[in-house]
């Protein structure tokens, strides 16, 4: 919890905003941007205001963040209210958004616009020499894709408020670095909102991407224009065309191969060869990036990221005291509890069988499911448990329809690589551990790290792999996970923190 008695407070009025909620009058009037909130899922208690005068009457959410002298002050989450009529508030303020600032001059830059964070690496041609990262500011109209795009479809101005904090942003990092050249790539719904396209064909069926991509725009007058690789479809965007483009250009690469990019939501390219590839997407939600979960947080000072068991009992590498876990923390923190059997295979927590579980347990009960407690801030609650087993079912799902529309087996399978936020900071036997991935994988995955904007970057100065990614369109085809035999039935089925086999 925020110590909100020493937290620097700013008086805001607020209008009536009908079919608002009071966060997101305040994200229109400025407030929120760069924090990682849950946007509504009353988790995260970043949301918290102060209301002066009356107050709504608490919500249960209200009541599980706020003790009750903070109820009495006024005390709410801003996600759970109403902007129906005016409110005077007072909000925290908040720290000016980090990273945007690099003081290097680059001529190449490459951004991946992330739905959590965004990433830009910058440098000169051949040469990466600085990544940095800083939440995405539009979090506030939605933690993951579809509630983003809900936002967005709610109107114009609301599309357009999108657009201008993503251009906003882009541009910010363009003259911190003074790039020349620059690419941009992101999933499809962040890049029609970079552009401000029509997002109704990314949030209702039919599915249509509203834009191409694979060439240069200019996202405003002044600015040097930007080149955006393929969106290959309706979830699987540019993030996508750039990691291929970078993996290719890669000379120890193995074909067949499986390129599983997961963040908030899941991409996955099976790549037969280098003209032969299958794609598909699943969403994932918000958990891999550690928001929208009870003790959840992207990495940072405090923020636990990588459990080890010990006989004397878990330890874990930060030297701050724990506020939080990142969503490794609780890839790490899970797979440690299933090898203790503290948590079963379909995600329950239940009684220690072994004195090394029985040394560990602190188990308790909550609003949300029994929980098991590491330090007095940070718990895993079996809700949580609950997002990360239907991470994994989307994964299990989509790598075994991409291996049937492939013709397939998994032993035929030379290489995984694993990228995005899950891939890059995820320990390989944990996620064998929690069968996110099958046995028969098991010498052949690989972390590739961050392939979107590895690819973004070489693209921002290298025509050939333009002229690469330009063809690239035509040798993919799209797999359709809900138009897949039996596809809710097989979903469910994988909900447990085993491989599970069709
Ligand atoms: S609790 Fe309100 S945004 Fe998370």
């Amino acid at each position: 919890m925020l110590d909100r008695v020493s937290q620097t407070r700013q008086h805001v009025c607020i209008p009536a905003v009908p079919g608002r909620t009071v966060a997101q009058a305040l994200f229109e009037a400025g407030f929120f941007l760069g924090l990682p909130l849950c946007a509504g899922a009353g988790v995260c208690g970043q949301c918290a205001v102060r209301f002066l005068g009356p107050a709504p009457r608490p919500c249960p959410e209200d009541y599980v963040k706020f003790p009750e002298a903070e109820l009495d002050g006024g005390w709410r989450l801003a996600c759970r209210h109403s902007a129906s009529q005016a409110w005077e508030l007072e909000v925290p303020v908040q720290p000016a958004i980090p990273g945007t600032a690099s003081g290097l001059v680059h001529s190449c830059l490459g951004l991946d616009l992330g739905t959590t964070r965004i990433k830009w690496a910058s440098g000169i041609p051949g040469r990466p020499e600085k990544e940095e990262a800083a939440i995405n500011p539009q979090m506030a109209a939605g933690s993951e894709i579809m509630s983003r795009l809900a936002y967005a479809e709610s109107g114009l101005a609301a599309r357009e408020r999108l657009h201008q904090l993503a251009v906003d942003f882009v541009e910010t990092v363009i003259q911190a670095v003074q790039a020349k050249d620059i690419a941009v790539s992101g999933h499809a719904a962040m890049i029609a909102l970079l552009l401000n396209q029509p997002t109704h064909g990314l949030a209702y069926a039919p599915y249509h991407a509203p834009w191409p991509g694979g060439s240069l725009v200019c996202l405003r007058a002044g600015l040097p224009d930007v080149y955006i690789p393929p969106v290959l479809g309706p979830f699987i965007g540019a993030d996508i065309s750039a990691g291929l483009g970078h993996l290719c250009w890669q000379p120890d690469i193995r074909y067949p191969y499986i390129l599983a990019d997961l963040g908030t939501n899941g991409e996955f390219v099976l790549a037969v060869d280098n003209t032969h590839f299958w794609a598909t997407s699943v969403p994932m939600g918000p958990a891999i990036e550690g928001v929208g979960l009870l003790c959840g947080s992207p990495a940072g000072a405090g923020v636990l990221s990588h459990f080890q068991l010990t006989p004397h009992g878990l330890h874990w590498n930060n030297i701050e005291p724990a506020t939080a876990l990142s969503g490794t923390g609780y890839i790490s923190l899970l797979a440690i509890l299933r090898r203790i059997g503290l948590v079963s295979v379909d995600g329950h927590v239940g009684a220690p069988t072994s004195p090394l579980a029985r040394k560990l347990a602190v188990l308790g009960e909550s609003a949300w499911g029994k929980t098991v407690r590491i330090t007095d801030a940070v718990w895993m609650a079996e809700r949580d448990i609950e997002e990360f087993l239907k991470v994994k079912a989307g994964v299990n799902v989509a790598i075994q329809a991409l291996l049937r529309a492939a013709g397939l087996g998994l032993s035929d399978i030379a290489a995984v690589y694993m990228a995005g936020a899950l891939g890059e900071y995820a320990e390989t036997h944990d996620l064998f551990t929690l069968g996110f991935l099958p046995a028969a994988f098991d010498t052949r995955v690989q972390v590739v790290g961050n392939t979107s904007l590895a690819g973004a970057f070489r693209a921002s100065y290298d025509r050939t792999l333009q002229d690469w990614l330009a063809r690239l369109p035509q040798h993919v085809r799209l797999v359709s996970l809900v138009d897949q035999p039996d596809f809710a039935t097989h979903y469910v089925q994988a909900m447990r923190f085993a491989w599970h086999d069709v």
